[in-house]
This record gives C-alpha cells, structure tokens and sequence, in this order.
C-alpha cells in the first residue's frame, strides 16, 4: 500500500518506519524541510529511539521510505493517510489547534476518493468528527464515510522503544462509520503485524486514550497524597506502597516532584474541557502541579531560607533517558526556587548548554559540582552511572523520585530528603 505519514516527530516518525519494515510504501511528511532533508539522506533525529535508525536505512535501501515537505502530492498518491502532529495546550489548558488544523487542510487539498484518513494524536472527544470531518470535506469536495474513510486510533506508545510497543500494545480503533473502523482495522493488522482492539466509533477511540492517560495522572496523584500523609506521619512511603502492592488488586505508582511530557499532564485537559463530570481529574492535576512546591517548601524547612543559596536540579527531562523537556517538573522546580531568591542552576547531559538557556534557565556547567542542594528530577543513566559519591560536595540531597539509596547518602555525610520518606 501507498501510505502517507504527516509529522515525523518522536512518535510519527518510527510508526513510519514500522510500516515501511512490514512492506508498505511510506512517504513521511513534515513542515520542517531540514528535518525532510536529513531523512533522504542518512540521517536519523532520534539516535536514542531503539531500533530506528536501522529501520530507516531499511526502509530506504528497499525503496520504501521517502520524506517529503509536500503534504497535498503526498496524500493524492495515498490510499493510507495517518496524522501525528502533536496538539499541545496553552497556559489556561486550552488546546492549540494551529499545527494539526494546518496538516488537515494541507490532507484535505490532496485527498481523493476511496482514501482512508486516520487521526492519532490524542484528541478532545468528538474533535476527529466534529472538527476535522467538516475541514477535510471542505477543503476536498468529498463526503466522509461516502467518499472516504475516517477514523481515530490513539498512539500509546513509550518513547525510546516505540518500535516495540506498536507491535505489543493492541491497536484501538474506532471509525467514523463502522466500515471505516474495519477498514482501519484490517490496515494495522496488515502494516503493523498488531493485535487491534476495534471499538464502537471515533468517539470511544478518542475518550479511551483520555481514560488510559488521566487513570495515570490519577494513580500518581494518589501516591503523592499518601506522601503527604507519610511526611506528616513520619512514614516512608516508599515501604507504604510496596507493601500494599503486594496485594494483586494494589497498582499504586510512586510519588515525586511533579508529571511531566506532553501526555500524561495534558490529556486530563482535554477531558477536562468536554461534557461530563471531572472533578477528580482536576483533582489530580491541582494535587501532581503542586508537587514541585510542596518539595521545595521541605527544602527549605530543611535547610532554612534559601536566598542565595546555590541549588543544582539534575536533569531538564521530565523523565530519566529521554531528550524532552515538554511541561517538565523541572519548570515548577525552578519557578518555586526563584521565588525563594535561590541560585538555581539546571543541568542535563542530554541537553546542552544553549538548549537549557533557550528555556529561560540556568544552565550549570558540569555536574558533580559542589552545591548547597541537589534536587534530583531525571535520573539519568550517566548520573546513575557516577554512583553515589557523585553526591559527595552537596549539603543537601532532595531526592525527588526516591530514586537515591537513602543510607548510602547518608553515609556520605549529607542531608537526604525523600517525597514522603
Ligand atoms: N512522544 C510521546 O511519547 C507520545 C506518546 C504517545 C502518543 N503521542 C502522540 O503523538 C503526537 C505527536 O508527538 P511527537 O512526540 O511525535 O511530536 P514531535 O513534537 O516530536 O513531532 C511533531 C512533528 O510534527 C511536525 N509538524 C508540525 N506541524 C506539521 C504540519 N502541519 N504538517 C506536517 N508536519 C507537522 C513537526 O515539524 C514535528 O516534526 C502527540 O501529540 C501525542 O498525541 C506521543
């Protein structure tokens, strides 16, 4: 099969290179022609994704992968068309549409009759109907579910091993009209070689990913409630969980700083903004966004005022081994130390010097480095691989992902401080 992509990001551009590994014809698009030239030559933006840069150099030795910043020739020569260009939300949780209400037009000015259209980007419920159908029948003339097919399927995979979790997480679907959904069905059992999980309609597709993303949010709020409670009641919380995990009905996540990237904190939103009841997502989201100054307010009891005081947060990321600083906790880190008048200085190995300060923040040159305190966001490997005397010219540790061997930092004649330890 023809299939077109549109958005080689982290995610859209390894579903593209899954479907040229199972054979199928895959021209990726983007607007970013730097981007579009890198990959008809022999690059590959994301060396840390498994398995991606071998499959790109597949796809382009057999003659299955091209890139392309023409979005309109690609999608009139496609019998597939799957959109993944992200939607993010502003600073009042409203989405913005800019991105992928650009890439449906540019879909809609190629489309032709028997084209089968599917939305992945995780989506407000009703938005692939109520928002996209009406743009892509205007822009092409044609009639949904009449002249072509239309359908959602959430992405719902791990960055860094995305290759994996598109054959091993069952694929949702759900269509327009139900011929739509079978049609998209037979096409990921085809271009995937994964198990598909149809559902009723476009609709369920979309809340299902909204369910899945905010039952994490949710989870993890429930963990830094009963952190909370362990500080206040002198418990480690840590034994707390993993004692009552051992009860197979108990999938408690761990506490820490905050949640971060551009999926778990953000979905709730678009629940959020729809029909319904939310009062326990927005819960969750007020509960996990003040993660970051409940910590530095134990820092600073801890350790007294902390103006001037020269703090070092490990890792931009907003989780350990991934270059992505989207909604980081780090953000809220900072934000609560400057507001105390700290020397606050970011460091990540995966990030440089400039892409920290591009951020408004302040990059610290090396690390192990002596500080006042370290708070640790992102556990990366290279930090994990330093071991813990690493630790060794900092006063103070805030550990806060309860990553660190207590003792051990002890031992080494500093402060340690947990999320509910
Ligand atoms: N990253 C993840 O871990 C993850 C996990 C699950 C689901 N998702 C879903 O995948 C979506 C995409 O995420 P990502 O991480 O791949 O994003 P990304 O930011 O890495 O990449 C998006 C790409 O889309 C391109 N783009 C923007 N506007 C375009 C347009 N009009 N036409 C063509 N290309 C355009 C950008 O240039 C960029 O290359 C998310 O919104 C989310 O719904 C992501």
């Amino acid at each position: 099969m023809n299939v077109c992509v549109v958005g080689l990001g982290k995610v859209g551009l390894p579903l593209a290179a899954a479907f040229a590994q199972q054979g199928e014809r895959v021209t990726g698009c983007d607007i970013n022609a730097a981007l579009v030239d890198d990959l008809n030559g022999e690059g590959c933006p994301f060396p840390n994704e498994e398995g991606l840069a071998g499959a790109l150099a597949e796809g382009r030795k057999a003659g299955r992968f091209l890139a392309t910043t023409d979005t309109k020739a690609a999608v009139a020569a496609a019998e597939v068309v799957v959109i993944i260009v992200p939607l993010l939300i502003d600073e009042e949780h409203r989405p913005i549409y800019r991105a992928l209400d650009a890439a449906t037009e540019a879909v809609g000015d190629g489309l032709r009759p028997g084209t089968l259209v599917i939305y992945e980007t995780s989506l407000p419920v009703g938005t692939t109907r109520g928002r996209f159908r009406p743009e892509l029948e205007r822009r092409s003339g044609l009639s949904a579910g009449k002249d072509f097919d239309l359908v959602y399927s959430p992405e719902r995979v791990y960055s860094g091993r995305v290759l994996v979790d598109l054959k091993r997480y069952p694929k949702v679907v759900g269509g327009m009209t139900p011929a739509a959904g079978e049609r998209a069905a037979a096409f990921y059992r085809q271009a995937l070689g994964a198990e598909v999980r149809a559902v009723r309609d476009a609709e369920t597709a979309e809340f299902s990913k909204l369910a899945e993303t905010t039952y994490r949010d949710l989870n993890i709020a429930f963990a830094n409630e009963l952190a909370l409670t362990a500080d206040a009641l002198g418990v480690d919380v840590t034994e707390v969980i993993a004692a009552a995990n051992s009860q197979p009905f108990s999938h408690i996540h761990q506490p820490g700083v905050g949640v971060g990237g551009h999926c778990i904190p953000v979905y709730p939103h678009f629940l959020m903004a729809g029909e319904g009841s939310h009062r326990l997502a927005g819960a969750g989201r007020v509960i996990n966004d003040g993660m970051a100054e409940y910590a530095i307010a134990r820092l600073e009891g801890a350790m007294g005022p902390l103006a001037g005081r020269t703090i070092i947060v490990l890792g931009l990321a907003y989780r350990p081994d991934v270059k992505e600083a989207a909604y980081s906790s780090t953000l809220g880190l900072v934000r609560a130390l400057e507001s105390r008048r700290a020397d606050v200085r970011v460091h990540d190995p995966l990030f440089s010097a400039e892409e920290i300060a591009a951020l408004g923040l302040t990059p610290q040159g090396e690390f192990p480095a002596p500080c006042d305190a370290v708070v640790v966001q992102a556990l990366h490997r290279q930090y994990r691989d330093m071991g813990i005397g690493a630790f060794q010219g900092c006063g103070v540790v805030l550990d806060g992902r309860n990553a660190l061997p207590r003792e051990e930092v002890e031992r080494l004649g500093v402060r340690y401080l947990g999320i509910g330890r």
